[in-house]
């Protein structure tokens, strides 16, 4: 089994990952995270408490940063994830529900270092948590199994900047420590999840198939979909944040290419993710090029698409 801890701003394809995590099988999910990023950080711990409520067993949620690291927050994108994240529904937490009482940081470093070689992390937010682990902790690097990161373009541009991907501009300092430390990571970004597009349709389907879960993620797709189709022109909505989990249970559907990314941290390209190849002429042994990040260029979209929903159903 793949032992995953999320790291979310739950968020509408945040919310898509998880149950998906939740609900396959080769999984076991280790607990949820939370931080700012598409809502203030206590709405995000609420939301995720909802959630673990459709999940076959509720799992731990602990609550992290509420600000970036240096940059001054941006506003929260109502806009594309609702007012309190799911759209236009309003959930509660179930009853008695509560965040563990350790920060999302030491929840990361304590299940890491219990299980060494174990734990698959799944930032799909800003990465200020994971930044924070790693100050805690600077020994996770060794025993994390791998770091599996919604964020980042390399040459599709950006979807909140010419340049830039959300998660990424929302703490460009906290993710330039995330990829600089010497730890496996495989970066998911918009050149995949740019050409994985779900219809509308076949998240409406669930309805069907389950009115609790499906019909949940049938109404909170709805209004993503709609942001998309009016913003981006496409039809459905781009599956960022699952494409991860995916990622981790069927790496055969993406290519990726090995290399160093660095962070932009200021200036107008501020949280452009900048990849330098293995193999080409700067890359020769002698420019000590990092090789730590495994980032996804191509990506069978059908494939991802068709495995969310089969696994959904
Ligand atoms: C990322 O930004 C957030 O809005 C989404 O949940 C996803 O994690 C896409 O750029
Ligand atoms: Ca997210």
């Amino acid at each position: 089994k793949h032992r995953i801890i999320i790291d979310t701003d739950p968020g509408v394809d945040d919310a898509v990952a998880i149950l998906l995590a939740a609900w396959h099988p080769d999984v076991e999910l280790v607990g949820l995270t939370t931080v700012f990023g598409n809502l203030a950080v206590e709405q995000g711990t609420l939301n995720a408490g909802y959630l673990t409520s459709l999940m076959p067993a509720p799992v731990p949620v602990a609550q992290g940063a509420a600000t970036p690291l240096v940059i001054t927050p941006h506003a929260f994108p109502d806009f594309v994830h609702g007012k309190f994240g799911f759209g236009d529904l309003h959930t509660e937490a179930p009853a008695g529900f509560a965040p563990v009482k350790d920060s999302a940081a030491q929840f990361i470093v304590d299940q890491i270092m219990a299980a060494p070689g174990e734990i698959t992390l799944v930032p799909v937010a800003p990465l200020t948590n994971i930044a924070m682990a790693l100050r805690l902790c600077p020994e996770i690097t060794k025993h994390v199994k791998n770091v599996v990161i919604m964020g980042g373009s390399v040459h599709r541009g950006g979807n909140v900047s010419p340049v830039a991907e959300a998660n990424i501009w929302n703490d460009p300092h906290a993710a330039q420590m995330v990829f600089a430390a010497d730890w496996p990571i495989t970066m998911v970004g918009l050149d995949v999840t740019h050409h994985t597009i779900m219809p509308e349709s076949r998240m409406a389907a669930l309805r069907e198939v389950s009115p609790k879960v499906g019909g949940f993620l049938a109404e909170i797709t709805r209004f993503y979909a709609n942001f998309y189709r009016n913003t981006a022109g496409f039809d459905g909505f781009s599956v960022h944040d699952p494409a991860t989990v995916v990622q981790v249970l069927r790496p055969d559907l993406f290519t990726t290419r090995k290399g160093q990314i660095d962070v932009v941290l200021d200036g107008p390209a501020i949280g452009q993710t900048v990849f330098a190849v293995d193999g080409v002429g700067y890359a020769e042994p002698g420019f000590g090029l990092r090789r730590n990040v495994d980032v996804c260029l191509q990506v069978n979209g059908d494939g991802v698409l068709d495995f969310i929903e089969t696994t959904l159903r």
